[in-house]
């Protein structure tokens, strides 16, 4: 797995989302994007997965140009992400969530939702259970707390066949507690083997988690490195007090 991105520019109206911005991330590694409110890094994500289209600049994934590609064909190679904001179907059971994202396939999703299903309740249960989410597999997404909705998309970015894991604020809106976990949870799927680039509004969250990080202020990324360094850089401080 290996990730690039070159010179990327996005404008929207006259906002410069994204302005001339690059990294590249290592296989194996959890590396963070984190920046203030707006500096773009959703917005990264969303031409990242061709949600958006970039007005300039190349994304590589496995050395091939994925610029062209349709969002389902991207997360067919390999990239499966969650939101921002939680996506879930209401009235779909914690085990159909997971079954969807398991049979990987997006035309299948209706003939999914309505043939008789054959749940793998082994593996479903072994997601459920790396994520540590204790409900009933009958239990729909409408009825879970927040909390457990997040860990609910989290297990089912993971369901998804990928060889890269992109998280879009994680513990967004969640208690100390399960941000611990879900800390705990995310060290656990990096000593599995996988290649998790997050984005975290929290500096907190990401210095002892992530091997490498990048800020973004403005659409560019105006700092790279390890954690400590990161920490100490006047730019990065500078970013964030004026936010
Ligand atoms: N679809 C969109 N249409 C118009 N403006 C957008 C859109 N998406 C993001 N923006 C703007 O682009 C900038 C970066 O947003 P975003 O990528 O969501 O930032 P972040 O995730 O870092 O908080 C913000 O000014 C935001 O208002
Ligand atoms: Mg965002």
């Amino acid at each position: 797995m290996t990730l690039k991105i070159k010179s990327i520019h996005k404008n929207f109206g006259g906002i410069k989302a994204l302005d001339k911005c690059s990294l590249e991330i290592k296989k194996g590694k959890i590396t963070a994007i984190i920046g203030p409110n707006g500096s773009g890094k959703t917005t990264l994500f969303n031409v990242i997965s061709n949600i958006i289209k970039k007005d300039k600049g190349k994304t590589y994934f496995d050395g091939k140009d994925i610029a062209r590609l349709e969002d389902f064909q991207i997360s067919r190679l390999g990239i499966s992400r969650t939101f921002q904001e939680v996506r879930l179907f209401r009235n779909l059971m914690i085990k159909d969530h997971l079954e969807i994202a398991l049979s990987d396939s997006d035309e299948k999703l209706m003939q999914n939702l309505f043939k008789k299903k054959k749940y793998d309740v082994k593996k479903i249960k072994g997601i459920l259970n790396l994520v540590g989410l204790n409900k009933s597999l009958d239990t729909f997404a409408t009825d879970l707390s927040y909390g457990q909705r997040k860990l609910l998309d989290l297990a089912v970015a993971i369901a998804k066949p990928h060889t890269l894991l992109l998280l879009d604020e994680p513990v967004a809106g969640v208690n100390p507690m399960l941000r611990k976990d879900i800390k705990k949870i995310l060290r656990e799927l990096n000593k599995r083997g996988e290649t998790i680039l997050l984005i975290e509004h929290d500096m907190n969250f990401v210095m002892d988690l992530a091997e490498q990080i990048f800020v973004m202020d403005y659409g560019r990324i105006i700092a790279e490195g390890k954690p400590k360094a990161i920490q100490n850089n006047p730019k990065v401080l500078e970013a964030y007090l004026g936010d």
